[in-house]
């Protein structure tokens, strides 16, 4: 059976002018379409309804699947999908009761937050996106499928491409930061890694976009709360990566928690059905968010009853745990309230689903218990996660070549992510067996054998506030040390910094202070985590800080005081032996900031890709700040480090930027050239980025566009000329009519290093 695909989005041009066709969903397979049909005829309306339901698996235990509560619903048809269920033998013996026991015998689907890699883990999906290597992230997302697919999943709640802007906002940590190109380049990479070519092949699983949409722009960076904004921003700056992983076929579409214009998403008919389905084509099924129909209530929509009738008239097909379809729908079918033909509208896309996953050939296709056995956690994977961890590290500073280390000597390894096995994968790492996780004191003894002797101590806990400690740990495992004080934990490290030659403090946010409801006011290092830095700088000895955090941090303390800061985000199940493979040198660090770090809170929002204001700050004579223009008192608009910025252990150059031409016809292509020369002493890659300005528009337009990049491994002294092709696709906007056009003008090119240390020409858009 033969998946069918979403066609790409089809350019029109017209005169001069581009408009972007909304892609078109595939017509329907016929034998499917009559398959559908058959089934649909023979079911009652509650169990139709009851394909709308997806419960969470709560206490499923292998053998007992049949009298548990789910396994009750299951065979009355009153379940569509399971959620959060682990394991090929459990799934297999759940599945059973559906197939075997149910009326009409309609298998499950089965989902998991598969995020970031299934039992191996990968680095964090922010991370992912620094290594700007879109085949490793396919790649990625292929063993995440294939592991997951040989445990029994059939659909990932994933790639989350919300936009994200704000790191006080913790779920940033999920996404690939706040830049609309980059973001949407990763969207297809997940959705093809996860999707592969054909979706009823046993290692494929179906994806689920997510959240849809705009849930990065929360107000305050607090989670679920409001968003609100203008079409154009909409449009421009935060739907395309929605759109990009639709267009890649992505199957289905997870609703946000937030409102839109005032309507929460999840009964947000313009969102749902309007942009998703007639406009952008979407073919698949939407699923909400973890009760986001009930939360509805609490957004003043409604009782239950009518929340769910919004949902479902809204174009939303299942429920997510919280039972509202379940329980009003038929109620809500009787008194007009909803019509049978929205019931079967919902239950076909959700038939559709299991039916192009192959599940009503073969209901256990997923649940081969020897693959189960052999691809999981492999050798391979675990060779693949490593290596893509070592491409997500951001070397932020190397004072005096400070890295890499020689492996020689006594090296303090100190902090409380130094030797902690919990938190190397990082956030919603739901299949990770933690015990194959290396830590970083792991990685590098297994590095460096007995080259050179590692002290460790663990220096301070992550936090002293037993408060804060709880809330982090969701108030279950107390992490402050219980047999010391946090004095005699700093004591104890400079003792041991003192007598080293060098020191590696491993510090930063716990795996769970990023992810889903972990938004801060404070995005700093930890106070006590900061006091333990300073006691290490006192010893006088060289101090590298490996900084794990899922978000961008305020790093203007350590940026000033400590020698070497690599950040390492959190790498997945690997994370110790990559961050030995970096830190002596073997891989030399090539990661780029996907998001922008701030010098402080307060800046907030920063992103390189702003529009400028009518007091630009640049208009001054060159100082940070100038009486009446657009900036702070306090501090410059300078973010600490912007978007596209990590060093190398080598260093590269920007020279002879060339166009092909001055003036770019439609229809046309215009060709940029740069010679990028490795000026350094080791081999090393380089992300070399092409932004564009459009100087003029019949809207405003942002100060630079990421449009191209490249990344490029070249060999110490080794030169490449770089081609960038430029069409004037790429320089469609929205405009004020909500239509992608291109217009002509004057364009300004930028190529570099990152968003602000670029070399620039100019062309002519005709
Ligand atoms: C809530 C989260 O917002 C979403 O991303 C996740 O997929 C669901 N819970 C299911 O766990």
């Amino acid at each position: 059976m033969k998946r069918t695909l979403l066609f790409l989005t089809c350019i029109l041009f017209l005169g001069n002018a581009i408009v972007f066709a909304q892609s078109k969903a595939s017509p329907a397979d016929p034998k499917m379409k009559a398959f559908i049909d058959g089934l649909m005829k023979k079911m009652t309306i509650d169990e139709k309804i009851g394909q709308f339901n997806l419960p969470g698996a709560g206490d499923i235990v292998t053998g007992q699947s049949t009298s548990s509560d789910i396994g009750k619903k299951i065979k009355e048809g009153k379940v569509g999908a399971i959620l959060n269920l682990k394991s090929a033998e459990k799934i297999r013996d759940v599945q059973k009761v559906a197939v075997e026991e149910s009326r009409l015998k309609i298998p499950l689907l089965f989902g998991m937050d598969v995020i970031h890699g299934y039992q191996t883990t990968f680095p964090i999906p922010l991370a992912l996106s620094c290594s700007w290597d879109m085949a490793l992230i396919e790649k990625s997302a292929r063993i995440a499928a294939t592991e997951a697919s040989a445990d029994g999943i059939c659909w990932t709640f994933s790639p989350m491409v919300d936009i994200a802007r704000d790191p006080r906002w913790g779920r940033i940590a999920e996404g690939s930061g706040e830049d609309v190109y980059m973001g949407s380049q990763v969207a297809r990479a997940m959705v093809k890694g996860y999707q592969g070519s054909d979706l009823s092949r046993n290692n494929t699983i179906l994806s689920c976009v997510k959240h849809f949409a705009m849930y990065g722009a929360a107000e305050g960076g607090r989670d679920y709360n409001t968003t609100d904004m203008s079409r154009l921003r909409m449009y421009n700056e935060y739907l395309p990566p929605y759109k990009a992983a639709i267009d890649a076929g992505a199957g289905s579409v997870m609703t946000s928690f937030n409102e839109v214009d005032g309507i929460p998403a999840s009964a947000n008919k313009w969102l749902m059905t309007d942009l998703l389905r007639k406009q952008w084509g979407f073919n698949g099924f939407v699923v909400t968010d973890f009760t986001a129909i009930n939360e509805m209530i609490e957004h003043g929509m409604g009782d239950l009853q009518t929340v769910s009738a919004l949902g479902l008239k809204a174009g939303t097909d299942m429920d997510m745990v919280g039972e509202g379809y379940l329980t009003t729908l038929k109620k809500s079918l009787k008194e007009g309230k909803v019509t049978i033909a929205e019931i079967d509208r919902a239950c076909r896309r959700i038939l559709e689903a299991k039916y192009k996953l192959g599940l009503f050939d073969d209901p256990y296709r997923y649940c081969d218990l020897n693959r189960a056995k052999n691809e999981i956690g492999t050798d391979e994977n675990m060779k693949a996660a490593r290596e893509a961890a070592t491409q997500t590290f951001v070397l932020l500073k190397n004072e005096n070549q400070l890295l890499p280390l020689q492996a020689k000597g006594k090296i303090a390894l100190i902090g409380p992510l130094a030797d902690n096995l919990y938190n190397m994968a990082g956030m919603w790492s739901v299949a990770v067996d933690h015990n194959q996780s290396i830590t970083v004191l792991q990685g590098l003894k297994n590095a460096i054998g007995n080259q050179a002797e590692i002290l460790y101590a663990k220096g301070s806990n992550f936090v002293d506030d037993p408060q804060l400690d709880l809330n982090i740990n969701n108030t279950i495992i107390p992490t402050i040390d219980s047999l010391r004080t946090p004095q005699q934990l700093r004591d104890e490290a400079v003792a041991i910094a003192s007598k080293s030659d060098v020191i590696i403090a491993a510090l930063g946010e716990a795996a769970e202070m990023s992810g889903e409801c972990t938004s801060r006011t404070n995005i700093q290092i930890p106070e006590n985590q900061r006091e333990l830095l300073k006691a290490l700088l006192a010893t006088g000895k060289p101090v590298v800080l490996l900084l794990f955090t899922g978000r961008p941090l305020d790093l203007s303390w350590e940026s000033k005081n400590i020698p070497a800061i690599l950040n390492v985000w959190f790498g997945g199940t690997q994370t110790g032996n990559a961050i030995a493979d970096v830190v002596f040198g073997k891989v030399n660090p090539s990661g780029k900031l996907t998001a922008t770090f701030p010098q402080n809170i307060g800046q907030v929002p920063i992103y390189y890709n702003h529009k400028n204001t009518g007091r630009p700050i640049n208009a001054g004579k060159g100082d940070w700040f100038t009486k009446f223009l657009s900036n702070y008192l306090d501090v410059s608009n300078d973010p600490l480090y912007p978007f596209g910025f990590g060093l190398s252990y080598s260093s590269f150059s920007y020279s002879d930027l060339k166009l092909d031409k001055q003036k770019l016809t439609s229809g046309g292509k215009l060709t940029v050239s740069v010679t990028l020369t490795n000026t350094g002493k080791v081999d090393g890659a380089e992300v070399a980025q092409l932004y564009i300005r459009d100087m003029v528009g019949s809207i405003t337009r942002p100060v630079k566009e990421l449009k191209g990049f490249q990344k490029v491994f070249l060999k110490a002294g080794e030169s490449r000329t770089l081609n960038f092709t430029i069409t004037p696709a790429d320089l469609a906007f929205y405009n004020s009519d909500l239509q992608l056009k291109s217009e002509p003008g004057d364009f300004k090119v930028f190529v570099g290093t990152n968003s602000a240390d670029t070399i620039e020409s100019s062309f002519v858009l005709e």
